[in-house]
């Protein structure tokens, strides 16, 4: 057996509806593939504090935390490898939020693109959770003193400025919290279906697939997806398709998805009519749809099964709050000392 690596791994994912593909190329599907590689341990949990900063109903919450969970088991997370938690069994992590936040220059978190982000999207609910959201996200990296963060693109500033929080802390108050750093898949941005210059992200309607979606959803979430006008008689104006890298933006984004759930024959078959000038972009969305479907076929069924049976979530996040909650309380009481509480 591999040697029990001393290196932390750990990741968070916020309860707001059902995981897209862009949560599993960037994120998911890496917690997936490093449970098995890394010899370390590994926390990933339902970020639900982080969650109350967008606008949400409490009723639905309860539902959202349980769902996210048998989400991630139906993808793959094994709890017997990784400590699946809910992070408000630790209120700890908010305390650490509070004394990081007495480090944490106001002038770093004004560059937070995505603050700017959610702001520009919720108007009439920019709350200080929401600017302060990075330093929570930042003490739930350091509790545990994770020195590596599996998570998409999107958070890589996140992931920065935990660096800074634990460089600041330890320069004031002694060596105390590694530097983070993230871990990036090869897919770590995909993109909107419906304007591929943006994220495809929870919070845009019609940008997203989610991997619970039925086979007849997906298609036609795909077939609504921007592409260009493409070839055809007539349109001999059209820049030549010789070149896979004058992709437009929406065709990329449907290849690159391609690519991770079709087979090497579909992906050459496609490039060569693209290349070509024949292609029928239809035919390339329903068979991105068809490999989509298939290849989360079992993912829809376990998922189902999870939560006729939400007890099973239930007892996994009691067990993973168990373990982290020691963790948290030996940091908390290491913080405390060093800053000068008691
Ligand atoms: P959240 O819930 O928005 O997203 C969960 C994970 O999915 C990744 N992701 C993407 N990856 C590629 N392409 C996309 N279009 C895409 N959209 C989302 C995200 O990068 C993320 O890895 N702030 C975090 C939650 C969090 C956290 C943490 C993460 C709270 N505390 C501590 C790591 C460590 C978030 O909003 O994730």
């Amino acid at each position: 057996m591999a040697e029990k690596s001393k290196i932390i791994l750990l990741s968070g994912l916020q309860p707001t509806g059902p995981l897209h593909l862009g949560n599993y190329l960037g994120a998911v599907r890496n917690f997936v593939r490093l449970q098995d590689e890394f010899a370390g341990r590994f926390f990933v949990f339902v970020a639900d504090y982080h969650s109350l900063t967008e606008n949400y109903d409490p009723k639905e919450k309860q539902n959202q935390i349980l769902m996210l969970g048998a989400e991630l088991l139906a993808a793959g997370l094994d709890p017997k490898k990784v400590t699946l938690y809910v992070q408000s069994d630790i209120p700890e992590v908010t305390e650490l939020c509070w004394v990081f936040n007495t480090v944490t220059p106001i002038s770093f978190l004004e560059r937070m693109t995505q603050f700017k982000d959610k702001a520009s999207r919720q108007k009439e609910n920019i709350n200080m959770g929401l600017f302060d959201y990075p330093v929570l996200q930042a003490a739930d990296i350091l509790l545990p003193k994770a020195a590596a963060v599996p998570v998409g693109e999107d958070q890589v500033q996140h992931v920065e400025l935990t660096r800074d929080i634990a460089r600041f802390f330890n320069r004031k108050f002694g060596e105390t919290f590694p530097e983070s750093k993230p871990v990036l898949t090869a897919t770590p941005r995909v993109m909107s279906l419906s304007e591929p210059e943006k994220k495809m992200s929870k919070s845009i309607p019609g940008s997203f697939i989610s991997l619970s979606d039925s086979p007849e959803e997906i298609k036609q979430a795909l077939r609504r997806a921007v592409t260009d006008t493409g070839p055809g008689p007539g349109r001999s104006d059209l820049p030549r398709r010789s070149d896979l890298q004058a992709m437009s933006p929406g065709v990329a984004n449907l290849f690159g998805l391609l690519r991770e759930f079709g087979t090497p024959e579909d992906v050459g078959a496609m490039e060569r009519a693209y290349r070509g000038g024949t292609i029928k972009y239809v035919e390339l969305k329903d068979l991105l749809a068809a490999r989509i479907a298939e290849y989360f076929s079992e993912f829809r069924k376990k998922r189902a099964q999870l939560l006729k049976n939400p007890s099973a979530v239930k007892k996994i996040f009691a067990a993973g709050g168990k373990k982290i909650r020691a963790i948290a309380s030996k940091t908390m009481r290491e913080v405390r000392q060093k800053v000068g509480l008691r």
